[in-house]
């Protein structure tokens, strides 16, 4: 399998009550309206878990100054540590899907399905109930990625990124037809 560019974000789930959070690389949106979109997680995640015992989870958007605490919390399982006070939490509309004060941008998903690949992972999809983003973010009403700074992970090894410039917006773009090349 080859890697393209993955996004890094951080799941959270309360699990036996307290709040757990792992790192997440396998995420897409998968339809905007109404917005869904979909985690593929290891079974045996801790998080995991708790998405499944609460029905539903939250996806936090980590900016490149938290990468050492996405890190951590990628490389370490709440099966073993207590996870639950990384971060500055915060409960929305669903009450149960513990949100990321430190993150600019975030999401709380209900669990309305899944998929068993008959592997390790279970694709989990979540209806996108709310979104959280900070206002340091927004640029004329729309997410400015400059400002938002997101991690891009490589797959291939295990390496995380930088988002670079921006080239244009779709309405910007010039398109060229094959025979013009
Ligand atoms: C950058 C990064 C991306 C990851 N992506 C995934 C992923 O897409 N799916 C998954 O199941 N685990 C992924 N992991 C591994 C989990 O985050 C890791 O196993 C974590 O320790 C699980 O924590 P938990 O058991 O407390 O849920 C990733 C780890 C890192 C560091």
């Amino acid at each position: 399998m080859i890697s393209f560019p993955l996004p890094t974000v951080i799941v959270g789930a309360l699990v036996d009550g307290k709040p757990n959070f792992n790192a997440i690389a396998y995420c897409g949106i998968a339809q905007s309206k109404p917005p869904i979109l979909a985690v593929s997680m290891d079974k045996k995640r801790y998080t995991h878990s708790g998405i499944v015992e609460n029905g539903c989870f939250s996806v936090n958007v980590p900016s490149e100054d938290m990468l050492s605490q996405t890190n951590y919390v990628g490389t370490t399982t709440g099966h073993e540590v207590d996870k639950s006070g990384i971060f500055t939490v915060f409960y929305g509309k669903l009450g149960k899907a513990p949100l990321i004060e430190e993150c600019l941008a975030a999401m709380e998903c209900e669990l309305i399905d899944s998929m068993d690949f008959r592997g390790k992972n279970d694709l989990l999809i979540g209806k996108i109930v709310e979104s959280y983003v900070d206002e340091s973010c927004i640029e004329r009403g729309w997410l400015d990625l400059s400002r938002l700074k997101p991690l891009i992970f490589s797959r291939s090894d295990h390496s995380y990124w930088t988002i670079g410039r921006c080239l244009g917006t779709v309405n910007e773009v010039q398109n060229v037809k094959n025979d013009e090349k």
